[in-house]
């Protein structure tokens, strides 16, 4: 027997359907995004946010490094910066000494502060994100394998910054292992001694911290 169904039930339910369908669809999508730790690119180019960064390892905090170009800006007070890895390519590096291919490495930058609850001296981070920055390695995508993008916030999207650009140049010159500063990442540098992966300009350049500096 075909179910007879009235039309006043038919169109509200199509609605719902719809929804259902619509809603449904979003939702995916975003989990999609979220969960990701390779890097994503929108359809100009742009990165999509690391939106779990978070979650990753963490490698290291710099307070007042001067290199940051964003803390030139706020030079009336402090700044911290926090550096953080996709969790895959920080095991990777654990038995290679070497980063894989897609590793996404990402720099927060937050204000100190030195008022607030039981603190008398020293400082600690603010909540809001002041800078953030993300250094890839695509080698298929990018010429030099790795590229930089900058981000307004850690939610919206990031954009490519041109291969001319510091960033590129100061990386190459200074960075221990393969335009990162592995030489800053206190549980990365003893790795990359040992496994002999440190850079030939920073070899040449540097007295290297010893495990008890
Ligand atoms: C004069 C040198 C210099 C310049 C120029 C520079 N950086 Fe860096 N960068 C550093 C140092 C030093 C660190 C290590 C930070 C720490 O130890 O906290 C770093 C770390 C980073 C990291 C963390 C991952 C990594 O590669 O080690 C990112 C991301 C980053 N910089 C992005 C940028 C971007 C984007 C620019 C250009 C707008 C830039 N940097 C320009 C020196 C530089």
């Amino acid at each position: 027997m075909i179910p007879r169904i009235s039309a006043p039930f038919t169109v509200p339910c199509l609605f719902a359907i719809v929804l259902v369908i619509l809603f449904g669809a979003h939702a995916r999508k975003t989990v999609q995004a979220a969960s990701s730790t390779t890097p994503d690119y929108a359809a100009n180019g742009d990165l999509m946010p690391p939106v779990h960064y978070r979650e990753w390892i963490y490698l290291t905090s710099g307070i007042d490094m001067s290199y940051a170009p964003k803390s030139k800006e706020m030079a009336d007070h402090s700044v911290f910066d926090n550096v953080f890895v996709n969790p895959e390519s920080y095991r990777s590096f654990l038995r290679t000494g070497i980063w894989p291919d897609k590793t996404v490495l990402v720099l927060e930058v937050r204000e100190a502060r030195s008022k607030g609850s039981i603190n008398q001296s020293g400082d600690y981070q603010g909540i809001g994100v002041k800078g953030f920055e993300v250094h890839v390695k695509d080698e298929a995508r990018f010429p030099g394998k790795w590229a930089f993008f900058d981000f307004d916030t850690p939610t919206a999207n990031g954009t490519l910054i041109p291969t001319g650009a510091p960033c590129y140049s100061c990386h190459a010159a200074h960075g221990a292992v393969d335009t990162t500063f592995v030489q800053f990442y206190p549980t990365l540098l003893p790795l990359a001694q040992q496994k002999q992966t440190l850079s030939a300009p920073f070899r040449n350049q540097s007295a290297l911290p010893s495990a008890n500096q």
